[in-house]
């Protein structure tokens, strides 16, 4: 079968046009801002928006307690401090995650535990969790990767077998159903990012949510200082505990105003993109497009699929910068599961401490070797990302199928 010439071997490249940029703000925000401008705060607490958001987010997740946040770290800080863990405790992640992930179960003075993933989804392999169970386990952190929701049945079950709350990070699901459910809803405490790169953003910014009242109490004094407020908020009351304070502003909430109008928009341009380069990549030998149940959204907000160039007999990184030279940009994310990182390898977190493993034998013989969860580091190896937003147009799509069809063919043995 004769192959085109790659553009990295000189051939004529795919594209030589950029790809749409997200362009995501509107008059819509700009009108919202001038608002908070004029009613002369942007203290939330004086002002109107940031309530304003919550109840509509509230409204759009049919959920009871919408807390708002600086970070997608600090709304997981907030979910794991609505728990209240005690010190030493421990809490299982996924290592493919932001870091945001990880930090507060660290700054809970917790012990992070990696599970291992399913090669299929990138997302945490339940089985690998319910093994990792030990009697300090207190919390799991579910992480719906590249938007795609992890398999909450499974958690679900675990959780009650065990006993053990769900906190679901949807950093970057954002109004993804799972079955017919909201992703966030699902588990006990939900958090999200709303940082530039997320489906809905104002820059920097959290939201934890939930419908359970002791969970949804804690975390509104988490938030503030462990301060708990009279009704109006005039007094203090009293401080039930000492917390950080994460109170974002009028101008975060002025945006999200507006950014939350374009959401579902936003996730059914992406999902209906994605699913459409799925479907058109299916079949090339030893390229894994994602897959995902039909009752399970995906909302793509990062396009991940695997290649396997071993199997292929290139050298790694040859089909991404193959890629790039046909005009498809493509990235591999982290580069190494979370645990690699010299920060939590070292456990690099309270001075010299290391606190907060220090804090039992059992912590400090914890250990995050090489090898640890193969599969993370397989997909980490794997992975290949393609420059898919809400504004990707159906040439562009062509563009990107037909470059990865004409990589793998000219590179596959
Ligand atoms: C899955 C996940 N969790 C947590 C975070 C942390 O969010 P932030 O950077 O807003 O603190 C991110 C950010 O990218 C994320 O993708």
């Amino acid at each position: 079968m004769s192959t085109e010439t790659l553009a990295i071997n000189g051939g004529t490249p795919v594209r030589t046009e950029p790809f749409p940029s997200r362009d995501p703000f509107g008059l819509d925000d700009a009108q919202q801002l001038l608002e908070v401008l004029q009613n002369g705060t942007l203290f939330y607490p004086s002002g109107k928006k940031v309530y304003e958001f919550e109840r509509a987010f509230g409204e759009l997740y049919g959920v009871e307690h919408v807390v708002m946040s600086t970070s997608g770290t600090a709304a997981i800080h907030v979910a794991l401090g609505a728990i209240n863990p005690e010190p030493g405790d421990e809490v299982i992640t996924t290592p493919l995650s932001d870091m945001g992930t990880v930090a507060p179960i660290v700054q809970c003075n917790c012990i992070p535990v990696f599970g291992d993933v399913e090669l299929h989804s990138f997302n945490l392999d339940p089985d690998d969790v319910e093994r990792k169970i030990t009697d300090r386990t207190r919390a799991i952190i579910v992480v719906h990767c590249w938007g795609q929701p992890a398999n909450m049945d499974r958690f679900m079950e675990i959780s009650a077998k065990h006993d053990i709350p769900i906190v679901e990070d949807c950093s970057q699901a954002h109004y993804i159903h799972y079955k017919g459910r909201l992703v966030g809803t699902i588990g006990h405490i939900g958090a999200m990012s709303l940082q530039d790169s997320k489906h809905l953003q104002c820059g920097d910014g959290g939201i934890t949510i939930t419908s359970d009242a002791e969970l949804g109490k804690r975390a509104s004094l988490f938030v503030d200082k462990g301060c708990d407020w009279s009704e109006d908020r005039k007094y203090r009351l009293r401080y039930a505990f000492i917390g950080p304070c994460y109170r974002i502003t009028e101008l975060q909430g002025a945006v999200l105003v507006a950014q939350l109008k374009r959401l579902p928009w936003i996730v059914s341009q992406r999902n209906q993109t994605g699913d459409c380069i799925g479907e058109q990549l299916q079949g090339i030998p030893h390229v894994y497009p994602p897959d995902h149940a039909e009752d399970v959204e995906h909302g793509y907000w990062n396009y991940a699929m695997r290649v396997d160039e071993e199997a292929m007999g290139v050298e790694p990184g040859s089909f991404g910068e193959a890629l790039a030279a046909e005009g498809i940009p493509t990235g591999k994310w982290l580069g190494m599961p979370l645990y690699a990182f010299e920060a939590l390898r070292d456990k690099i977190a309270f001075g010299t401490s290391k606190y907060p493993w220090a804090f039992t034998e059992r912590g400090m013989q914890m250990e995050y070797p090489p090898g640890l969860c193969p599969n993370a580091e397989l997909a980490l190896k794997q992975v290949q990302t393609l420059p898919v937003n809400e504004r990707t147009t159906a040439e562009d799509v062509t563009d990107i199928v037909m470059a990865v069809r004409k990589v793998a063919a000219a590179l596959t043995k």
